[in-house]
């Protein structure tokens, strides 16, 4: 393969700019020439193209976001949409795609290659964690910190005035940003979109640690579950506690990716690249049991992610 494009779509992630980096250098040595596509498949159905050489991609390893932007692309569910982008491929003589995104992109990357024959590698680029065929996703481990961050100020305060902090984080269907944020704060409770809750037991585990001596809490609820701000009135309701809700919101997009979010990025930007250097297209790349794997992509998407009920019993025998 002589020339390969890439693209970042979807929810941006800290990290992305890394795995950019390494796409790019790997290609080069590979002697291929690498061609970055802007705003993910708005700008491959646009032609938004350009050739990217080994310093394009000097000094951005450090920062958060996608130095190629990125978008949320509805034409590309379209007919219509993928055949613009499987025309600008052509017309550029792309031969083989890395997709950086989530779950929504790798769909799309799944339809290039099914329907079109493009040789595509998935790379998992989304703060969730949410595709099943991957221990992590590039950005996680970021934002959980940031949250946590966040979540250790909070403490302070909640702990100063004797309150309930009710935080709310991202995640619509998957939990582990609760979960593991959760876990590595000593949040009492965490409040997750697989797993049903109940106001009044969340009331009384309230009131049995504050007859334990607790002066705060700190319960973390997913976006996908309610707000912050719903959540904390349906306890108020209930409870004598002066309950205070927090939305992190997008702030846990941003930032300097942590080390192992870089790592990540190094690892699948040159894997995947290794991977088309092969001649081997359909793949998405991952990290399972701390070792780099590729597996097909159609496959990939279509695992059904399993939350961590241990992890979570963890949380509960350890958070009171
Ligand atoms: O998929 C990543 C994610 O950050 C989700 O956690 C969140 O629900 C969504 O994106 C927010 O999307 P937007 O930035 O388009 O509002």
């Amino acid at each position: 393969m002589k020339r390969i494009g890439l693209l970042t779509s979807g929810g941006d992630a800290p990290g992305m700019n890394a795995a950019i980096r390494a796409v790019v250098r790997s290609g080069i040595y590979f002697g291929m020439e690498v061609y970055g596509i802007e705003r993910g498949y708005a700008g491959l159905i646009e032609d938004a193209v350009f050739p990217m050489e080994m310093r394009s991609v000097s000094n951005i390893v450090q920062f958060g976001g996608t130095k190629l932007r990125t978008a949320r692309c509805l034409e590309m569910m379209t007919k219509e949409g993928q055949k613009q982008a499987v025309e600008t491929l052509e017309k550029h003589g792309i031969e083989g795609l890395v997709v950086i995104g989530g779950d929504g992109s790798f769909r799309g990357a799944k339809t290039l290659t099914d329907e079109f024959g493009v040789p595509t590698i998935g790379i998992p680029g989304t703060i969730d964690n949410d595709l099943a065929y991957t221990d992590y996703t590039l950005g996680f481990d970021t934002a959980v910190n940031t949250c946590l961050d966040i979540i250790n100020k909070l403490r302070d305060t909640m702990t100063s005035h004797e309150r309930v902090s009710v935080v709310e984080v991202m995640g619509r269907h998957c939990g582990d940003i609760a979960l593991y944020s959760g876990i590595a704060s000593g949040a009492e409770i965490i409040v997750v979109p697989e797993i049903a809750f109940n106001m009044d037991e969340i009331a009384s585990r309230i009131h049995r640690s504050r007859a334990n001596g607790k002066h705060s809490n700190i319960i973390i609820v997913a976006e996908g579950v309610m707000s912050a701000d719903k959540f904390a009135k349906g306890l108020q309701a209930i409870t004598e506690y002066d309950v205070r809700p927090t939305c992190i919101g997008h702030v846990q997009r941003g930032g300097s990716p942590s080390m192992s979010d870089r790592m990540l990025a190094a690892q699948f930007g040159n894997k995947a690249v290794r991977l088309l250097n092969d001649g081997i297209g359909n793949r998405a790349v991952g990290i399972r049991d701390n070792k780099i794997i590729d597996m097909d992509i159609i496959e990939a998407v279509s695992m059904k992610k399993q939350f961590d009920y241990e992890l979570y019993e963890t949380l509960q025998m350890i958070s009171m």
